[in-house]
């Protein structure tokens, strides 16, 4: 809603007349009043036709805010009222989309804002190109280049606070979607005469200042400088300090721009190492010193800031020092060296501090153009925005004044030819009918600055390069001699001047009446400032310095690469590239934008009638409205107008076979174009109206949506079928597949049953042959045994009288017999060995063997039992006997017997009789020993064991001492009542002893033996021999003995692994002695 309130043509709600060429009447004061009614209303902008004219308010104004930019955005120039925006919106617009390169132009003089208005047109196309982060970036560079490059070529002049002392011609480049890639800056000539003096009231580049205050006390202690701007006598001091600028701020933002653009810090650093040794050079002074040839030699006053500049720049001082006193001359290849006077000292600091500047200046573009440059290799569109430096009328005005102006000649010459004087040609061209204007042509003053024979720079030039004594005089004389007649140059000596009496011009100047205005130039300095010439030595010095910029800055004074050919003068090089521009401009669109000055006081809503009309004259903006006027709006070539709106007319759209002029003529009579409103020229049709050229847009416009919608309702159609379409096809092809499937399963399903149902069958029928087969068979069979019966019985028949009665039973007995000795025979031969213990036996052959066989393996095993019990001796039979005892009396019940099978009972374990130590003890004994062994006795007492000699005879059981066989108990076996033992894995057994028996007096013997199942099992045996009786041996883990008057009990206990794998014996207290048994 907002768009439809805002004005849609120029003319709504104006301040007087946005377009100049709407004004009535037309002259000069109407042109005045109108642009001072639309300034005093804050209307700084205004066209004739589409150049802009701009009146710089010196105020901000509220009108570049991002609203304004998209209310400008994509609307047609005349919709809205005059603004900068509009003219940056059609450039870029056009370049977009009719391909066609740009270029802004952007003139006026010194203060009336072609720099601000460089930066809008910047920022505006920024703000409506592409975006992304790529572009953004791009586009920021652009933008940042802009303080980066006013810090060091702008400066404080009287006429403007922020003046260019360079120009600037900057080529954006864009892709075929209108997105920035990158840009090329070209700069022309640097005043670097303001680097050692500036003009009263006014400063050298911001950038000396910006340093001072702005760096850092750490930065300005590397760069050794001090914040003091007195201590520099190259910045003027009265006016050291702008109103309204913050220089310390604006170093922050130009180190910002810096590093956005791509310096490093290494860069950056020598950058501003170059500026302070520029700023120290204008330090070094210089004083007299005279020579034996009564010549004066210069010598430094202070070699301290020498000093210090070659240690900021790594220049070896005793080479800097020389190149200030001596200048070597080459010639004919011999070298002689001439000692410099303190002015030419001083000549040569200067010359050196200028050169490094501008120097460093150019580099610095060099720098932001490898930044900026496109990276891509597409074709590009280009769009330039031209700022140059304003025409310049100063009260002193030299070279580099002479130089601006050419340039600002040149610039009106471009804007006469590609506006006034291409329009009037134009017309004539095209045979329209035109009444020609008269307007000041500035060629014949382009002519007498550049002509290549007699225009001022040639002759300059040649001063220059002339042999002898030159100087600023003899080159004002020549000018004089070529000069004189030319209507626009003037001077005091000039023969023929129209101004031979004219005493306010001075000897040494020449006045040249430039379009803008006559300017006087002083001739001082002009051949000087043209050589431009720096000592080599001194070039020298600084190739040698150890500092890489200013190397690079130096590159003439590498000794090997010395060229004895003059360089091309300051004056030369800039007419050879302003050449370059103006060709360059014009293969491009000219935008104009001319920028008008109100007041000489840099103040706000001042309009000063004479000052702006002196440059509504000099600008020839008049006869711009007047040739507007007279003219048409708008041309086009038939081709591009037919292919433009062709689409507006059924006859022309979408072809027109035929020629275009005559498509034209049918699509303007179709929409009913008045006829005034055109006119046929040969090639083109011209459009008196920029209302009828809307007219027709607007029109192009609405008919390209009915178009886009038709474009997208067929191409809406046509994806719809051929989505359609596909799917069909793929509906095909999946039920195809899904058939197959089907058919494959059923398929499948059917063979399976096929299967099946023939299996049954075939099943049945081989279950049915096999009935039949086995009936058949049992029909043979049956048919066998009744033949066989049948045989038989004819046979028995047949034999019966050859038999008795019981044959079959003797056959029977036979066959039987016959089976037992076949049954014989082969166990004869199966026979297992003779060992008791194998248990093989051969198998049983028939099952009515059964009983036979196993009792004939019985009698078998009783057999070789007995043949081996045949094999025993009598003693071993008693061993035997004895170990079958053992086995009677122990197995299963005590653990210690299954150890004991193995072990043979040998009794005399101890051989009394052949020992001579127990003489006295066999002595004692005269029965045969049936057991001699050690066993342990334990003490009653304390259960310790003692070993003593157990011995048993026929009739006694005795103990003796094992050392001395002295004999310590003797019990008949008659006493012997029990014998006591546990069931587990230890030799302790207890002897009880009949109560009241003359042995019994101390108590039962609890004794422990290796031997123990043996000794049990004689004790058993020999008592039962002797006594008759059965002797009662107890197993049991706790049993009672006694000892003396008490019954102790004896108490196994399973554990304690104390002392290893031997049984232990404690007497705990009067009732229980413990064995623990591992
Ligand atoms: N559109 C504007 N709005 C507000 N102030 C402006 C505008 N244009 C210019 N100015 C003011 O005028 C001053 C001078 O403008 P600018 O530097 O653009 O002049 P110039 O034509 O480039 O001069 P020179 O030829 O010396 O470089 C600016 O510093 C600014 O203060
Ligand atoms: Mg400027």
């Amino acid at each position: 809603m907002a768009k439809m309130e805002v004005k849609t043509s120029l003319l709504d709600n104006m301040i007087g007349v946005g377009d100049m060429v709407l004004l009535e009447p037309l002259n000069e004061d109407s042109f005045i009043n109108n642009l001072k009614k639309r300034f005093d209303h804050s209307e700084v902008y205004t066209y004739i036709g589409s150049v802009v004219i701009s009146i710089n308010p010196y105020r901000s104004l509220p009108i570049y805010t991002p609203e304004k930019v998209e209310e400008y955005r994509n609307r047609n120039f005349y919709e809205l009222s005059p603004h900068i925006f509009a003219l940056s919106d059609e450039a870029y617009r056009s370049l977009r989309d009719q391909d066609k390169d740009q270029c802004i132009l952007i003139t006026g003089e010194s203060g009336a804002g072609k720099t601000e208005a460089s930066k809008l047109v910047m920022s505006y196309v920024a703000a409506v190109c592409g975006k992304g982060a790529e572009v953004n970036q791009v586009k920021e560079q652009l933008l940042q280049s802009n303080p980066v490059l006013e810090a060091f070529g702008n400066a404080k002049t009287v006429r403007n606070d922020n003046s260019s002392r360079f120009g600037k011609y900057m080529d954006i480049e864009f892709d075929f979607k209108g997105d920035p890639l990158g840009g090329v800056i070209s700069n022309y000539l640097l005043e670097k005469s303001r680097v050692v003096k500036q003009p009263r009231g006014e400063r050298n580049f911001h950038i000396f200042y910006q340093i001072l205050s702005g760096a850092s006390e750490d930065f300005l202690c590397k760069l050794k400088l001090e914040q003091d701007f007195s201590r520099y006598n190259y910045l003027g001091l009265d006016s050291a300090k702008v109103n309204g600028v913050d220089d310390a701020a604006n170093f922050r933002t130009v180190r910002n721009a810096m590093q956005i653009v791509g310096f490093m810090d290494h860069e950056t650093q020598s950058v501003f190492e170059v500026v302070a040794a520029v700023l120290k050079l204008g330090n070094i002074e210089f004083k007299p010193e005279s020579r034996v040839n009564g010549l004066d030699e210069s010598k430094i006053k202070d070699k301290n800031e020498l000093k210090e500049i070659c240690e900021l720049t790594g220049i070896d001082q005793s080479v800097l020092e020389r190149a200030f006193s001596f200048r070597t001359v080459e010639a004919k290849q011999e070298k002689v060296s001439t000692t410099l006077n303190v002015a030419q000292a001083y000549y040569a600091r200067d010359a050196l501090a200028k050169n490094l500047y501008s120097r460093l200046f150019s580099w610095l573009v060099t720098r932001i153009n490898e930044s900026i440059k496109a990276q891509t290799k597409v074709r590009k569109k280009v769009m330039g925005v031209l700022d140059i430096y304003g025409f310049e009328i100063f009260e002193d005005n030299s070279f580099e004044q002479f130089i601006i102006n050419y340039c600002n000649e040149k610039l009106q010459q471009i804007f006469i030819e590609l506006t006034l004087k291409e329009e009037q040609e134009e017309y004539i061209r095209e045979g329209i009918e035109w009444t020609h204007i008269e307007y000041f042509n500035n060629a014949i003053i382009c002519d007498l600055i550049e002509n290549n024979q007699t225009g001022i720079l040639a002759m300059l030039d040649e001063e220059c390069l002339r042999p002898g004594t030159v100087t600023d005089d003899t080159f004002l004389e020549k000018l004089n001699q070529v000069c004189a007649t030319h209507q626009h140059f003037e001077s005091r000596m000039s023969k023929c001047s129209r101004f031979l009496n004219d005493t306010s011009l001075p000897h040494s100047c020449f006045r040249i009446q430039h379009y803008a205005g006559k300017v006087m130039y002083q001739v001082e300095g002009f051949v000087d400032k043209n050589n431009d010439l720096l000592y080599r030595d001194l070039s020298q010095a600084m190739w040698k310095a150890n500092h890489s910029l200013i190397k690079a800055l130096f590159p003439e004074g590498n000794p090997t690469k010395i060229n004895l050919k003059r360089p091309p003068t300051a004056g030369s090089q800039f007419k050879a590239s302003v050449a370059t521009l103006m060709k360059n401009l014009q293969t491009k669109n000219p935008n104009y934008i001319r920028c008008i000055k109100p007041n000489d006081k840099k103040a706000a809503h001042i309009f000063n009638d004479a000052l702006v009309c002196h440059q509504i004259r000099y600008l020839g903006l008049l006869e711009n409205v007047r040739v507007r006027r007279a003219g048409y709006a708008f041309r086009q070539a038939y081709e591009p107008c037919l292919e433009r709106y062709k689409m507006l007319c059924k006859q022309t759209w979408p072809h027109w076979r035929g020629p275009a002029r005559a498509g034209v003529e049918v699509l303007f009579n179709e929409l009913e174009i008045p006829e005034e409103e055109f006119s046929f020229g040969r090639s083109k049709i011209f459009i008196r109206n920029p209302r009828t050229l809307f007219k027709l847009e607007d029109l192009r416009k609405q008919r390209l949506e009915d178009l886009a919608t038709l474009i997208e309702k067929i191409y809406r159609g046509w994806k719809c079928r051929t989505r359609f379409l596909l799917m069909k096809k793929s509906q095909i092809v999946i039920a195809s597949w899904y058939r197959r499937y089907a058919q494959q399963k059923k398929y499948q399903k059917i063979k399976s049953s096929a299967i099946i149902v023939q299996s049954y069958i075939r099943g049945w029928k081989a279950r049915k042959l096999l009935r039949e087969l086995k009936h058949q068979k049992r029909c043979n069979e049956a048919a066998t045994i009744i033949a066989a019966y049948w045989h038989g019985t004819q046979v028995r028949r047949e034999y019966r009288k050859f038999f008795r009665a019981n044959a079959g039973r003797k056959i029977y007995e036979f066959t039987l017999q016959r089976l037992m000795q076949k049954y014989f025979l082969e166990m004869k031969n199966k026979m297992p060995s003779l060992s008791p213990i194998d248990k093989n036996w051969p198998a049983r052959p028939y099952l009515f063997l059964d009983s036979t066989h196993k009792e004939l393996k019985r009698i078998f095993h009783l057999w070789r039992c007995k043949k081996y019990r045949d094999q025993f001796t009598d003693q071993q039979k008693l061993i035997y006997e004895e170990k079958l005892e053992a086995s009677e009396l122990f197995k299963d019940k005590k653990a210690l017997y299954p150890a004991s099978v193995g072990q043979p009972f040998q009794g005399a374990y101890l051989e009394i009789s052949k020992n001579p130590k127990y003489k006295k003890l066999k002595d004692a004994v005269d029965e045969k020993i049936i057991i001699a062994e050690v066993v342990n006795k334990i003490n009653r007492a304390n259960g310790k064991a003692t070993s003593r000699i157990f011995l048993l005879t026929k009739n006694n059981v005795l103990l003796a001492d094992q050392k001395s066989g002295n004999i310590k108990s003797e019990v008949p076996l008659g006493d012997v009542t029990k014998v006591s033992m546990s069931s587990q894995n230890d030799g302790f057994f207890a002897v009880h002893l009949k109560e009241g028996s003359g042995a019994a007096g101390k108590g039962d013997f609890l004794l422990s033996s290796d031997h123990l199942i043996e000794m049990a099992t004689k004790l058993y045996r020999t008592t039962l021999s002797q006594t008759k009786q059965k002797l009662n041996i107890e197993i049991s883990d706790e049993f009672l003995v006694q000892f003396r008057q008490d019954k102790v009990c004896v108490k196994f206990i399973q554990g304690s692994q104390k002392n290893g794998n031997i049984p232990t014996c404690k007497r705990k207290n009067n009732r229980l002695l413990e064995v623990a048994v591992p």
